[in-house]
């Protein structure tokens, strides 16, 4: 049987699996902050509240602006949407009825919403044998019949960040043949601003860079993300978008997580210290894992042991990972791990520490 997919959604996996959810779920499967939503943010619910009863501004002020000035460019070439879900799907309107590369293991939805637009899909796999570093060459072979490259950098779920240089020769040579090319940076915060393409985006009009506001500042509820690219681009893709598409009080909520350096900068710590700590205890137990840069990690167990069994497992210890049968060249080997709270993850250790105990090697 086919696991089900369940980003983010642990009781779904035990009510499809048929199993009875525990009391208590620990769930890795997702990867937002775990620090929770800015204290900023619940402070000021109450005055949230006061802004039910009016439209919101229909271009996502005063949301958009706040964008153009944390990147430092202009409202032009910035439109805000629904999440970076939304966006996703804006920008698959673009490449109706042509040919999109996509580069997986990835995020699954930049195919969901391309096959939706009737857009053929070209896969490339990285190769697990290489640590799913970017594979450039391949890329550059079938750039030629594509009308665009999509890159997921740090990619989900492997975590791993392109090198500048990758990114950059396989942009330059995309612009060459009139390929362009859509970076999915839903995660980049976790790394550092400065590894953001956000500021070539001038130099490099064929690139769209997608931002998500979910992951770094725990709101998915909320459904905030945006897309930085030339105002000609922007224009085209908000013509497609529906009026008000961002609602008032998301759109307020996204202009104060963006003030908010040094709750960004405590995160991208706790996900670099978790990480390593559990990167380490993973390799001591003969696992694989990703060299990842963001907040989650993918590990696979050593030869002899089953993941699936792993999975189930601690899915009957009401801890749920996220498995990957449906990430394409990952065949349900790996199983990634958001990184939580610390004592959330030093449960999960004793968990699996407890589980590779009965299987010595
Ligand atoms: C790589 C990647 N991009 C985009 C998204 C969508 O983000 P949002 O919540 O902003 O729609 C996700 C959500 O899981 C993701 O993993």
């Amino acid at each position: 049987m086919q696991l089900p997919e369940h980003g983010a959604n642990p009781r779904y996996v035990y009510t499809r699996l048929g199993m009875e959810p525990p009391g208590r779920i620990l769930d890795f499967s997702e990867n937002c902050n775990p620090e929770g939503p800015p204290q900023a943010v619940l402070d000021s619910w109450p005055e949230l509240a006061t802004h039910l009863q009016n439209y919101p501004d229909p271009s996502g002020e005063p949301f958009l602006s706040r964008v153009a000035t944390y990147h430092g460019g202009s409202d032009e070439a910035v439109l805000v949407g629904n999440g970076a879900a939304e966006v996703l799907s804006l920008i698959a309107e673009r490449y109706r009825g042509k040919r999109a590369i996509v580069v997986h293991p990835t995020f699954s939805e930049y195919e969901a919403t391309l096959v939706a637009k009737g857009v053929e899909i070209e896969r490339i796999i990285a190769s697990e044998a290489d640590g799913f570093a970017l594979p450039v060459g391949l890329i550059e072979e079938k750039l030629m019949e594509a009308s665009v490259l999509y890159i997921c950098t740090p990619n989900n779920p492997t975590g791993v960040l392109p090198t500048e240089m990758e990114l950059l020769s396989l942009i330059v040579k995309a612009g060459e043949i009139g390929c362009e090319v859509v970076l999915d940076e839903a995660f980049i915060d976790f790394v550092d601003e400065s590894r953001s393409f956000i500021p070539k985006v001038k130099d490099f009009p064929h690139c769209l860079v997608v931002r998500s506001m979910t992951k770094m500042y725990a709101i998915p509820g909320i459904r905030l993300g945006y897309v930085v690219a030339t105002p000609d681009v922007i224009t085209s893709l908000k013509s497609g978008a529906p009026h008000w598409n961002v609602n008032g009080v998301a759109a307020k909520i996204g202009a104060v997580c963006l003030n908010e350096v040094e709750y960004r900068e405590r995160a991208v710590r706790h996900a670099a210290e978790r990480r390593a700590d559990m990167a380490s205890f993973l390799v001591n137990y003969g696992c694989v894992v990703t060299d990842s840069s963001a907040n989650f990690l993918s590990f696979r167990l050593r030869d002899g042991l089953d993941s699936r069994e792993l999975y189930a497992d601690m899915l009957a210890r009401g801890i749920v990972l996220r498995h990957s049968e449906n990430f394409v060249g990952m065949d349900g080997r790996w199983l990634r791990i958001g990184m939580k709270s610390v004592l959330e993850l030093d449960e999960l250790k004793r968990e699996l520490a407890d589980w590779f105990s009965g299987r010595n090697s």
